[in-house]
């Protein structure tokens, strides 16, 4: 399934995931001043730009050919690769900073991943990014749309790209891999949307169910979803969701 096919509506309605990763960042307090830095999934390349702005030479790589013509056109600054985050050996450059926001959850073979990952670090190099685990109230609606009768044909052959990992999946993951020096934690967060027409953009930019089931899909999701979270006569919406954030070296 390709996902992430149109990187112009990403960034612009990718809002959540850019503050996931700028508090990431600012928390983090490292110092990216000429610092080689490898952003796996770089997207859009708002982020990758980020941290080229803060000093480091970043070189951003994503799966999407869409996503690396966007942002090379977009961000001069930094270098984009198209490549599978799975098949890092192949890279031959090594780094001082490894980074992936909003990303490894897409990747099925992960810890595969996470190897290549540590062999292309730098001794002492760092790692940092984050993930989201399986959300009650989105993942929910999805669920039980995939179950209505007009969606019964379409369900025989989704099969969802996304990759539930909790914090301690993570965490092992990282130990087996060769990580020894591990902070990774999980904060309760909510992101405010204004309307619910950015909201169903916003979910419409990563939601891999829309574009195999279609337009209407994601109005019956977005019914559910009100229902399940109570919102139902609110002019706002509130999301909450939960992130799993990972500094390591
Ligand atoms: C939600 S976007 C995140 C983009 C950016 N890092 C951000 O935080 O806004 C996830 C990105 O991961 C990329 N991706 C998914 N699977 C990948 C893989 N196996 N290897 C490299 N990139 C992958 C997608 O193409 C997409 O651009």
């Amino acid at each position: 399934m390709t996902l992430f096919r149109d990187p112009a509506h990403y960034s612009e309605n990718s809002i959540v995931q850019k503050s996931e990763a700028n508090y990431l960042i600012d928390k983090s307090g490292i110092d990216f001043a000429s610092k080689r830095l490898l952003d796996v999934g770089s997207g859009d390349g708002k982020v990758s730009d980020l941290m080229s702005n803060m000093g480091a030479e970043v070189t951003g790589i994503d799966i999407s050919e869409s996503m690396i013509n966007f942002s090379t056109k977009k961000y001069p600054s930094c270098h984009f690769v198209q490549g599978d985050a799975q098949d890092l050996s192949k890279h031959q450059n090594s780094y001082h900073i490894v980074t992936s926001f909003n990303c490894l959850h897409w990747v099925s073979e992960i810890e595969k991943a996470l190897y290549g990952i540590k062999a292309i670090l730098e001794k002492d190099g760092i790692f940092l990014g984050l993930i989201y685990p399986r959300s009650v109230g989105l993942w929910d609606a999805a669920d039980w749309c995939e179950a209505l009768p007009e969606y019964r044909v379409s369900s025989k052959s989704f099969v969802n790209p996304y990759c539930f990992h909790t914090k301690l999946d993570i965490e092992m993951m990282l130990t087996r891999v060769g990580f020894t020096n591990i902070k990774i934690w999980e904060e309760e967060r909510q992101a405010v949307f204004q309307t619910k027409e950015d909201f169903k953009e916003y979910v419409m930019g990563w939601l891999p169910h829309y574009h195999h089931y279609g337009q209407n899909f994601i109005k019956h999701w977005f019914n559910k979803y009100i229902e399940l979270t109570n919102q139902i006569t609110q002019t706002e919406i509130i999301m909450a969701y939960k992130t799993i954030f990972f500094i390591t070296s």
